[in-house]
């Protein structure tokens, strides 16, 4: 390459150059002490040297000036930019609320306004308020050792809130009771849908004349306020020792709709167990059965949580990942 080109193209690069950096790199590649300048006058032979002196060095004192001017012009941009009041500012990166403690308070916000009041009761209990005052006799397998962790022989950690029925009635004396009870239960399981703490929510209504359809209203109205307008639930036959009837409760799949898919079963989604207070439980909570009745139900927050927003593994909701939790 002549001279000429070589000006050429350095010329080229450098009008090219939009940062301090990409123009530092253009420089060196032509003005460094190895750079395409340099390297044509190297090559030169001897006799040629001082006649192409005094061109070579103009040629390059011009592209030394260009540079400089580049320079001068992306400085100025960038300072001009950050005096500009116009650009928006950049946000500080804030937090946000744990999944759990944000789908507690949406799920407490729910019931509030249908008149349930947020409870919170013991989540380390006695055997008396976790199982036999809900008439679980000791032989009944919910209290294998296998589910419930034990810290002594009659203190359990809670393997569910419905300890918290029983602590509700004493507390409220008599009827009408609209409790939802928010707390951390435990259980020895793990797997894609069951990490051994996790949380459940338990609504406890007690008046008189309560019966199940009450119960299929309050489920309606959560399933609607909490995964959308088209949900709905259905009651299926199970078996609570402290609910009589007792069932599962089961919600329309949010994907097919309830035609059936390979997220549900036949279109329906299981949510948890409910039922209408057993009167033996109703009289250990020092209420008369024979004046009033209710419902219960105890539903797991990070089954709806996972449920609302499809998450593949419920074990997820714990991980200190923040790729994870950035997501939500
Ligand atoms: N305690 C039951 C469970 O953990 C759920 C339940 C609560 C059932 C209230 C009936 C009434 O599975």
């Amino acid at each position: 390459m002549n001279l000429k080109d070589i000006s050429k193209q350095a010329t080229a690069g450098t009008t090219t150059a939009g940062t301090i950096s990409e123009l530092k790199e253009i420089e060196t590649k032509y003005l460094g002490r190895h750079g395409e300048f340099n390297q044509y006058f190297d090559q030169l032979p001897k006799e040629e040297k001082p006649k192409q002196g005094a061109t070579f060095n103009l040629a390059k004192q011009k592209y030394s000036a260009e540079v400089q001017k580049k320079s001068d012009e992306i400085i100025g941009r960038e300072s001009a930019r950050e005096f500009d009041v116009t650009v928006p500012g950049i946000l500080p990166s804030i937090g946000h609320l744990h999944l759990i403690t944000g789908a507690i308070e949406e799920i407490t916000g729910i019931f509030e306004k249908i008149g349930f009041i947020r409870r919170r009761y013991p989540e380390i209990d006695t055997d008396w308020y976790a199982a036999e005052g809900l008439n679980i006799p000791k032989d009944h397998p919910a209290r294998d050792d296998q589910e419930t962790f034990y810290v002594s022989d009659n203190v359990v950690l809670t393997p569910h809130t419905s300890n918290g029925q029983l602590r509700e009635m004493e507390a409220m004396k008599k009827p009408p009771i609209k409790m939802i009870n928010i707390g951390k239960t435990y259980r020895r399981q793990i797997d894609i849908s069951h990490t051994p703490m996790f949380h459940q929510f338990e609504g406890l209504l007690i008046d008189k004349n309560i019966d199940i359809t009450h119960l299929i209203g309050v489920g309606n109205y959560f399933v609607q306020h909490y995964f959308g307008r088209d949900r709905r639930i259905r009651l299926r036959p199970h078996h609570f020792q402290f609910t009589e009837p007792s069932f599962e409760i089961d919600i329309t799949c949010g994907v097919c709709g309830g035609l059936d898919c390979r997220l549900c079963k036949a279109g329906w989604l299981e949510l948890g167990g409910a039922g209408m207070v057993h009167p033996t439980v109703l009289k250990n909570g020092g209420i008369d059965p024979k004046k009033y009745s209710g419902f219960a139900f105890g539903w797991g927050v990070e089954r709806v949580l996972a449920m609302k927003n499809n998450l593949p593994d419920i074990r997820n909701i714990y991980s200190t990942d923040l790729r994870i939790l950035n997501q939500f």
